[in-house]
């Protein structure tokens, strides 16, 4: 993984103390951190965002996390598995609305009948827009073997989050089973790269539990990894979880975006050249929490178009937004959001990750 840092900006090499400093940061000395991540962003990527299409495939998971409101566990949840019909359809929609890309996410099912199925989906999907239209996945750890039928059936991208890089406090979020381990997460990531891949990941920010040399380190950790993208966002308290209880220690909702925020600014500042997101999770906070996002360094905005009715049941946290709202709508409101931002909306493009790109020509 050696590439040629083409990068010549003051900043990019921060230590550990000096991220805790810019998390910890308020008044002229944020100002000024915003202004330098804004001021690269446009540099390397420009001032564009480009569109991912976000389809929530099923609310299905085998998995336990305790910050998770569609873990196994929650009996509350009414589980909902598109259809793949209703997955093709939005599919067209999104390539008919010229987004170049879609996202299709769902809870962790590890099984030959879901592999299969995907795969499929991916042959669909690619042959129905003659290849025009870029795939990221993000369905969870998987075997090496399932990644590369995945990638092979038409998927270039894949979101995998850490969660946080800190093992410890890994520890304290997932059940200890077998089937929340840490290094089998990082094991995924790996087997990601190997399948080639454009490998996205991310932390959540303000877990109980977490400190501020633990997101220092988070986006250390991120840099190391040479990662082409990522998606991070505040974590939100979710009523049917296991850590619930914990609300009380946790920072306040304002604080918890602003902490986000500078998490992104810093982010952009360290890899200047990979695709970040503007989480759904930033606008529960905040209703222009995307927006503001994109200002400070995200370029990456995923509407989401999976089937209205579906919506309401993909609650990950509380207060999830456009839950109650048609695909439709969403692309109406995209234009003005993005207006707001001065960004440009990069229709039609894959918008692939610049670092992956230049990963390779360096390689
Ligand atoms: N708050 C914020 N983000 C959450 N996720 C899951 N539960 C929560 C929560 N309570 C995020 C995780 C997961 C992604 C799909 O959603 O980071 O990887
Ligand atoms: Fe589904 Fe964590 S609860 S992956």
């Amino acid at each position: 993984m050696n590439r040629k840092n083409p990068n010549t900006d003051s900043f990019e090499n921060l230590s550990q103390q000096a991220i805790v400093a810019l998390l910890q940061s308020s008044g002229a000395e944020r100002t000024a951190l915003f202004e330098q991540s804004a001021q690269i962003k446009e540099k390397y990527v420009g001032n564009k965002v480009y569109l991912r299409g976000l389809i929530e495939m099923s609310n299905t998971c085998a998995k336990d996390c305790f910050y998770c409101g569609i873990r196994k566990s929650n009996k509350k949840v009414t589980r909902y598995d598109l259809k793949d019909e209703e997955i093709l359809a939005a599919a067209r929609y999104a390539y008919e609305s010229r987004y170049g890309s879609i996202v299709i996410q769902s809870g962790e099912l590890s099984s030959k009948r879901n592999t299969e199925r995907i795969e499929g989906l991916l042959k669909q999907i690619r042959e129905q827009s003659e290849g025009g239209l870029r795939v990221t996945l993000s369905c969870g750890e998987q075997s090496l073997s399932c990644y590369e039928r995945w990638r092979k059936a038409g998927a270039d991208r894949y979101l995998l989050r850490i969660e946080t890089s800190n093992p410890e406090l890994y520890l304290k979020l997932h059940p200890h089973n077998q089937n929340h381990r840490f290094e089998r997460r990082l094991e995924a990531l790996e087997a990601l790269r190997v399948a080639g891949y454009q490998v996205g990941t991310g932390v959540m920010i303000g877990l109980p539990f977490q400190t501020l040399e633990d997101l220092a380190y988070d986006l250390r950790w991120m840099q190391q990894l040479e990662i082409d993208m990522v998606g991070m966002g505040p974590y939100l308290e979710h009523p049917d979880t296991p850590l619930y209880p914990y609300r009380n220690q946790l920072l306040p909702l304002a604080d918890r975006f602003d902490l986000s925020l500078k998490m992104i600014a810093i982010l952009r500042i360290l890899m200047k050249d990979i695709n970040i997101a503007a989480s759904t999770a930033m606008q529960s906070i905040d209703k222009l929490g995307r927006e503001k996002a994109i200002k400070v360094g995200a370029n990456v905005f995923m509407p989401n178009i999976t089937p209205g009715i579906y919506r309401d049941f993909y609650r990950l946290y509380e207060n999830k937004p456009c839950t109650d709202e048609s695909a439709e709508d969403c692309s109406n409101c995209i234009e003005v959001r993005m207006a707001l931002t001065g960004h440009s909306i990069a229709y039609d493009e894959w918008g692939d990750s610049a670092h992956y790109q230049s990963k390779k020509i360096n390689k």
